[in-house]
């Protein structure tokens, strides 16, 4: 696909994407998504209709919404789409990650005993255990990014059963909807003697996914794990139709993780919060 199109089809997945569950607010060159239930919250992006770049006064515009509103002051952009907002997002107070933005070869994905010895299943939306499922992947996905990076460490089982809660019944209906309709896919790698040790998920809009959340227990690290969940939602979307899939990795070497399961750099995916404020 030549880099025009595939750009253009990014775009209108970040943009769609928060419109099932939230709904924009325009502030300039920017658009908010604010969330209308339960989930995580949304970012700020470059407004798809924007006559120009956005500009500093527009960020702080958000930023203050975004603090009224009690969320997140997230913001969300593709570099090759909008270069000039770097240095803007910048000198507006915002830290930039500039994460590798990687699109899945099809032909590169690995066959599943390649990456990893332990099993891995997709959530059954019609399963008796759904809510079991979607808690252990959010339980998983609480103690996996509390430990950044890639590195092996000391919290397991227990302490994702510490960090389980209960899942609201208004989160457990929109998961589910979403589950059924395929526009969300939780995948989990599971053993037997320790449950579930990874988990992470695809969210689908039309013929594009992006993988999210994918996260390892700590002591189940460098096993394969991460790379074999991101390999079963590849090839499920894959299996249900979608020709674009795509995700964004933490770090150059979380992005070895996804290279080894077939993703290729494209680009680079900008996720700003507020910088830091330093001691004196
Ligand atoms: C990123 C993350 C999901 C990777 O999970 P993981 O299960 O350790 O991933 P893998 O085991 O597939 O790969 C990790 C490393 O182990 C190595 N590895 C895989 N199987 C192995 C095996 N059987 N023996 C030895 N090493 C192995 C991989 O080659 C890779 O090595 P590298 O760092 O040198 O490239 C995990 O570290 C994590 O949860 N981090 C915090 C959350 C996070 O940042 N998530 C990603 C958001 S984009």
């Amino acid at each position: 696909m030549p880099n025009d199109e595939l750009f253009a089809r990014l775009e209108e997945f970040y943009d769609a994407l928060p419109r099932d569950g939230g709904h924009p607010e325009e502030f300039g060159g920017l658009t908010l998504f604010v969330q209308d239930g339960d989930g995580w919250p949304f970012y700020a992006r470059p407004r798809r209709d924007a006559s120009g770049p956005p500009s500093a006064a527009d960020i702080l515009a958000v930023r203050q919404r975004q603090r009224d509103l009690g969320v997140p002051e997230a913001f969300e952009w593709v570099h090759e789409q909008s270069p000039d907002l770097l240095p803007v997002a910048r000198s507006a107070g915002l830290s930039v990650l500039e994460a590798p933005l990687m699109v899945l070869d099809p032909t590169a994905l690995p066959a599943p005993s390649e990456l990893s010895d332990i099993p891995v299943r997709i959530v059954d939306p019609a399963s008796d255990d759904f809510c079991t499922d979607i808690a252990a992947r959010r339980a998983v996905a609480a103690v996996g990014f509390a430990a950044a990076g890639t590195a092996t460490g000391d919290a397991g089982p227990a302490e994702r059963d510490t960090a389980r809660v209960e899942t609201t019944p208004e989160a457990l209906a929109e998961e589910l909807a979403r589950a059924e309709t395929g526009r969300r896919v939780t995948a989990l790698a599971e053993s037997a003697a320790d449950g579930v040790l990874a988990s992470g998920l695809a969210m689908r809009v039309g013929d594009a996914a992006e993988i999210a959340g994918v996260a390892t227990l700590p002591v189940a690290r460098r096993r394969g794990l991460g790379a074999a969940v991101t390999g079963a939602l590849a090839r499920r979307m894959l299996d249900d139709g979608v020709d674009l899939v795509f995700l964004s990795a933490g770090s150059e070497e979380i992005a070895r993780v996804y290279l080894r399961t077939g993703f290729r750099r494209v680009g680079t995916a900008c996720i700003a919060e507020p910088a830091a404020v330093l001691a004196p």
